[in-house]
């Protein structure tokens, strides 16, 4: 596939503005094969061929993963009108070619995967594939093991009835009258886990994922920090989305 040269190098140089690269090809810093060119507009393959800036051959990766602990607030889409997305947030990509792996709402908070990888996304979504999904949720009043029991087997939510999730208790807070869950699901239904835990009598005050199949959220990114994977990391991705069918 040919793209345009400023538009690639700004995919294989994230720190290259749009600008940065034209500028930089205009200036005779990049070459086609061992040819300089000054056109930003030249298509190139860079499957076939090799562009190099200032002499350095670039690498070029068809597909690039990038986690990220989306913060509340940012839509979960590839583009809107009036509020700033999840694409926003990652440098550098051309934003046509990327999208969310499912989407998290507005107000949720953590683990996010974007790519310009269809299959991969596709698998992971695919509900024959049974990756789960683990959520840490905050919720309204004091819940005790017996209020969270129908979770565990499933609950009718009137369109369907959900597959039984893993529910851990993990702390009540007397004075603020809540409780932390841990969730782990393997459907991603619309709002699931906020009218899961409407369906046990309770409100879900805070939601964030912190976990995809064999994918944890790092404790060291903060809201709205993304990292790219590294080969090791989609290993571990693939040998999961094969295992759990
Ligand atoms: N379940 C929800 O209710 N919301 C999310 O964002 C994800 C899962």
């Amino acid at each position: 596939m040919k793209y345009r040269l400023d538009r690639l190098l700004t995919e294989l140089v994230p720190e290259l503005s749009r600008k940065q690269a034209k500028d930089a090809i205009r200036a005779g810093r990049v070459t086609i094969d061992g040819v300089r060119t000054n056109d930003p507009e030249r298509k190139t393959d860079p499957e076939a061929e090799v562009v190099a800036l200032e002499g350095r051959p670039l690498a070029y990766a068809q597909f690039r993963y990038f986690l990220l602990n989306k913060p509340a607030g940012v839509l979960s889409a590839t583009r809107d009108k009036k509020q700033k997305t999840v694409l926003d947030l990652i440098s550098g990509i051309d934003k046509e070619k990327y999208f969310p792996v499912g989407r998290l709402d507005i107000d949720t908070e953590g683990l996010l995967l974007i790519t310009n990888d269809g299959a991969l996304s596709h698998e992971l979504l695919s509900p024959k594939k049974h990756v789960e999904k683990e959520y840490i949720a905050v919720c309204r009043g004091i819940l005790t093991d017996d209020t969270v029991a129908p979770l565990r087997t499933g609950v009718d939510l009137g369109d369907f009835t959900t597959a039984p999730a893993k529910v851990k208790l993990l702390c009540a807070d007397a004075t603020a009258q809540t409780t932390e869950l841990s969730l782990a699901i393997t459907e991603g239904k619309f709002h699931q886990v906020k009218r899961m835990v409407a369906a046990v009598g309770s409100e879900v005050l805070h939601l964030r994922r912190i976990r995809m199949g064999g994918m944890s959220l790092p404790q060291d990114l903060k809201e709205g920090e993304y990292r790219e994977l590294s080969a090791e990391d989609l290993r571990k991705f693939r040998e999961i989305i094969g295992g759990n069918e």
